[in-house]
């Protein structure tokens, strides 16, 4: 997708390096940054430069390409794969894409694993961007279906980045609405600010805005008044990890969207890529949340009257604070999962019916 009018993908391998664009920098700095070391990856994932769940797959699949090149060592990417996954919890997008790779470089000789490592993460990025597209045209329908019943401008209302920045391009939740903004469907876009980082606010609405697709940043409790007043037409939101039950795990916030639109009628609908769904673990409750540093919302960062970007704390200084980075939306306030193979109903038989 573009940005000032040029085409990107969030990361790609150049010379030996893998260059991303440095999440915590935007809206305010656009900065390719380059990855040299399964180090910079590690680091990249947890500090978030890097972040939504098949984004952080893909760069943990090019950190074990770069763990070859630093050494070309069976015991050394093992212990790199596992450093890999334990980099951040909840995504299960992050072991899918180790585990394949890892699958793939067992029994491999060592002059060609570089090549072979290789060729499976540009083939795990292009696999994404084809699963992204696809559900995009998928979540199409139902956006057109809105239109052709309401003959006005379609209000779709999403949480966090599930946007082309949390993937390679396209996105999961926006990649429908990308789809029906080209097609001329007026949508705009009720961006949920999502707090304690931001993602809503700092990418989100500045991706759509580059795509030039009409969008409002609302603070997170805003959503319910706006379901209450009908406009909110659908929510569509991603995922971290779909239990094969259909319950869903999201950034933190996701459920209460839910309940607000159950009880409101709105239909809420979660995108989602099939490297998502976890399809061991049966219990939400077993779902590991991610609890991040409080000062993730003790401080916040902007630009200050010099177009610096500074970090300023806005709590009580000896207050608690506690940071919790997703919930779990249970199946039953699901309306559909959107898919690369289609629309299915949120529970182990709708799964089971696209996924044999
Ligand atoms: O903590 P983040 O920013 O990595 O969380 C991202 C989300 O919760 C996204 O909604 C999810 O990964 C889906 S991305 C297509």
């Amino acid at each position: 997708m573009k940005i000032e009018g040029k085409e990107y993908r969030t990361i790609w391998f150049e010379n030996n390096v893998v260059k991303i664009i440095d999440q915590t920098k935007l809206p305010h700095q656009f900065i390719i940054k380059d990855l040299k070391t399964v180090k910079d990856a590690i680091n990249a994932i947890k500090t978030m430069e890097v972040r939504g769940a098949p984004l952080i797959g893909a760069t943990a699949a090019y950190g074990l390409v770069l763990a070859i090149i630093e050494n070309n060592d069976q015991s050394f990417l093992k212990k790199s794969s596992q450093d890999l996954i334990n980099s951040r919890p909840t995504a299960i997008n992050l072991k899918w894409a180790v585990d394949r790779m890892m699958k793939k470089l067992s029994r491999v000789n060592s002059d060609q694993i570089f090549t072979i490592a290789l060729n499976e993460a540009k083939e795990i990025c292009e696999e994404d961007i084809k699963f992204c597209e696809n559900i995009g045209l998928n979540g199409l329908k139902i956006i057109e279906e809105i239109y052709n019943k309401k003959k006005d401008t379609v209000n779709v209302l999403t949480h966090c980045n599930a946007g082309w920045l949390a993937t390679i391009n396209w996105g999961t939740a926006t990649s429908p609405i990308y789809h029906a903004h080209k097609k001329g469907i007026p949508v705009h876009v009720w961006v949920d600010e999502t707090r304690p980082r931001n993602q809503g606010a700092n990418l989100t609405s500045y991706e759509l805005n580059e795509e030039e697709v009409p969008n409002t940043i609302i603070a997170d409790n805003t959503g319910g008044i706006l379901m209450q007043r009908g406009e909110v037409d659908m929510c569509i939101v991603g995922t971290d990890r779909t239990l094969s039950t259909g319950d869903v795990a999201n950034k933190i916030g996701t459920y209460l969207k839910a309940l607000a639109a159950k009880d409101n009628n709105v239909p809420f609908y979660v995108a989602l890529p099939s490297s998502t769904i976890d399809w061991d673990i049966k219990d939400f409750k077993d779902i590991p949340i991610e609890e991040r540093n409080s000062e993730e919302l003790s401080h916040v960062e902007g630009l200050d009257e010099n177009n610096d970007i500074k970090k300023i704390l806005i709590y009580p200084k000896k207050s608690k604070s506690m940071n919790l980075a997703f919930d779990i939306t249970p199946a039953k306030y699901v309306t559909g999962l959107i898919t690369e193979k289609g629309i299915c109903e949120a529970s182990t038989d709708g799964l089971k019916k696209l996924f044999k």
